[in-house]
């Protein structure tokens, strides 16, 4: 279901949160483009469970996340190679605050085996435009765009005139 609401004040605890399919995921979209009319940020609040990890994904849009509670590990792949290829494995901790370069793949892992990892996410030009990897061997040109995202699909159809 779609709840779209442009006031200026609102209550993230009154926000839908859900998985949207994504196995081990908390997402609630705190300011979004599809759901309250923002032009060019869009803020997510996200929790991750123990051991799970995100898709490898890269967007063309910038990516800011502060990690406000837990721990985990971010592996980056290349954008210069024809694939990811062989992650860097960056270890993160409460307050680690990562700026993601565009188009770079990228995963976020919480590898702690017992604390939920939350985020808070900023990323520009919304609404997402996420390309997936199966593997950190595909090429780029073979990542499959996943658009609208799962968790703007409910609105997509109804907010669609006002991008
Ligand atoms: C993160 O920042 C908060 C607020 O400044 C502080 O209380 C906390 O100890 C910090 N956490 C770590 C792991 O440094």
């Amino acid at each position: 279901s779609c709840v779209r609401d442009n006031s200026l004040v609102r209550d993230i605890s009154q926000m839908p949160q859900s998985s949207y399919g994504i196995e081990g995921l908390s997402h609630i979209t705190v300011a979004g483009a599809l759901n309250h009319g923002m032009k060019e940020v869009e803020v997510w609040l996200q929790t991750i469970s123990p051991g799970q990890r995100t898709p490898i994904h890269r967007h063309s849009c910038e990516e800011v996340f502060t990690v406000l509670k837990g721990k985990g590990t971010l592996l980056m792949g290349s954008s210069s190679l024809k694939y990811p290829g062989q992650p860097q494995e960056i270890p993160f901790f409460q307050n680690t605050t990562f700026s993601i370069p565009v188009n770079d793949p990228h995963q976020v892992w919480n590898s702690d085996e017992h604390e939920d990892l939350q985020v808070l996410v900023i990323i520009s030009r919304p609404p997402a435009k996420i390309f997936l990897y199966d593997d950190w061997s595909m090429p780029h040109t073979a990542a499959v765009l996943k658009f609208p995202f799962v968790w703007d699909e409910d609105c997509f159809e109804a907010a669609k005139e006002q991008l």
